[in-house]
């Protein structure tokens, strides 16, 4: 699961979704770095019982949760940009979206071969390697696209987005990983007035 649930605990929540947004990428940044730490360790041997539950945490992450940011972005926030934010970071956010489309491949490849690999046990040396250099390309390619969501895209979107805006994402990213926003404010509400 790529967002926690439960309002009481303390990750930000579907009311904050440009912080929640930035927490993801805290998840993106770990999961990467434990598939490059391990392909790098084994090269295709066969995995211990623990580093293969990570590499498929990892694998699950890159199917399921990390899609959903991209579509987060894609679907929720670049249109709500598209009516208020100013011709430089509707620039950024095109730089930004075709970035994503450079990442699709090498993640649907890095999930092909990862997913052979705890099939089979094994990965033969070579797509071993290829598997590292498209992990690798996507830790480059992400170092510098989190850094401008982080440090450009998500301050800007913050000053020009309404709150009525921030809410529609919120639900909408509630909605993506059926959650009930409603029910989740109202839980949230009570847990902070016991
Ligand atoms: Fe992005
Ligand atoms: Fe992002």
């Amino acid at each position: 699961m790529d967002i926690r649930r439960d309002p009481s605990e303390g990750e930000p929540g579907f009311d904050d979704p440009l912080a929640l947004l930035a927490a993801c990428h805290r998840r993106v940044e770990r999961f990467l770095a434990a598939q490059i730490d391990i392909t790098g360790y084994y090269g295709g041997e066969e995995m211990t019982a623990s580093d293969s539950g990570r590499m498929r945490a990892a694998l699950e992450y890159f199917s399921h949760a990390a899609p959903r940011h991209t579509q987060d972005e894609e679907e929720s926030l670049f249109p709500k940009l598209q009516l208020r934010a100013d011709a430089n970071l509707l620039a950024l956010a095109a730089e930004l979206q075709a970035q994503h489309r450079q990442a699709d491949p090498l993640h649907a490849l890095a999930n092909r071969a990862t997913q052979a690999w705890l099939d089979q046990g094994t990965l033969p040396a070579d797509q071993a390697a290829a598997l590292l250099a498209d992990l690798q390309a996507l830790e480059a390619l992400y170092a510098s696209h989190i850094a401008r969501e982080d440090a450009e895209l998500f301050p800007g979107a913050r000053a020009c987005l309404k709150h009525v805006d921030l809410e529609i994402i919120g639900r909408e990213l509630a909605a993506r990983r059926g959650v009930d926003f409603d029910r989740w404010r109202a839980t949230k509400a009570m847990l902070a007035h016991p």
